[in-house]
């Protein structure tokens, strides 16, 4: 069974990183040069996923923006003879994976920004990619790319799970697993209630019935309409989900430290400023 597309909800507001977030959306700050929404976009097309559809809201233009030409920019790259520059922002607006946004109406929380999709998902499968966590892989064969093939072979649906620390379990989705099955998910429990040390990274694919588990109801704790809560009922309705373990690194770059980590690990990684970078942070120690 093909997947294809893959949606990624960005009309969050980015409360966590104010007041960066103010007027610049948070999937639009750097990491060392590249936005975090550029890296995003790049592991999405590593994998090998051929449609991007976006769910937005009014105030994250930029990030549309970002994909698109920008003629004046070339033009001035091209007087200036900047070759590799003018290559990697024309890079841009020429990926191999197409962009499409749809507006969320109402932030009414990431279960009803994922239904939002449906008209553009029809009867195919879908994978959600959540911005804010950045796993560090550059790699074709990277975790997204294996959760698809596994997909794809199985037809089973699939999520990718970390591992954690206690003092973080009760910012993420926690799963109870069984063999390579997922049989529960704990939204945010309390440390005494999370049932291991696996997270939700953020990377599921879904066969298409997934969309109608999504219910108009909000969560009676968050007052939101939650994915999980849709996660759950799926299970319970007897539909299996297989999980992957993540492989390598990853940053939550809605948090503060998970953003600072990412920057400079990224910066160790950028061989213009790596050498001077690393002697600097020798440095300070
Ligand atoms: C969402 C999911 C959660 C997951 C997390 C990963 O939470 O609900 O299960 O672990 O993303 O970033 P949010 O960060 O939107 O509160």
């Amino acid at each position: 069974m093909k997947v294809n597309k893959v949606i990624v909800p960005i009309a969050g507001l980015g409360t966590r990183m104010l007041p960066a977030t103010k007027a610049i959306p948070k999937e639009m700050l750097p990491v060392v040069t590249k936005p975090i929404i550029q890296l995003i976009v790049e592991e999405v097309e590593n994998a090998g996923f051929k449609e991007i559809i976006f769910i937005t809201h009014s105030s994250k233009s930029s990030v549309e923006n970002h994909f698109d030409n920008s003629f004046e920019l070339e033009a001035t790259l091209e007087k200036r003879v900047k070759r590799s520059l003018l290559k990697e922002i024309k890079s841009l607006s020429n990926l191999k994976v197409s962009i499409q946004s749809i507006r969320q109406g109402h932030a009414k929380g990431l279960g009803h920004a994922i239904s939002c999709a449906k008209t553009i998902i029809k009867k195919e499968s879908f994978a959600i990619v959540l911005p804010d966590m950045l796993i560090a892989d550059k790699s074709k064969n990277n975790n997204l790319s294996k959760l698809k093939k596994e997909f794809e072979e199985s037809g089973l649906s699939q999520i990718l799970l970390g591992k954690i620390g206690n003092k973080e379990l009760s910012n993420y989705g926690i799963a109870k697993v069984s063999k390579n099955k997922i049989l529960r998910i704990f939204e945010k429990p309390k440390i005494s209630k999370a049932p291991s040390n696996l997270f939700i990274v953020g990377r599921y694919i879904f066969t298409n019935n997934f969309i109608n588990y999504i219910s108009k109801e909000k969560n009676k704790v968050s007052n939101e309409i939650e994915l999980t809560d849709a996660i759950q009922r799926f299970i319970n309705d007897s539909n299996e989900i297989l999980f992957s373990y993540l492989k390598g690194k990853f940053y939550d770059c809605g948090s503060k430290l998970g953003y600072l980590k990412a920057i400079v690990d990224y910066a160790i990684e950028d061989k213009t400023v790596s050498k001077e970078f690393k002697s600097y942070l020798k440095k300070i120690k």
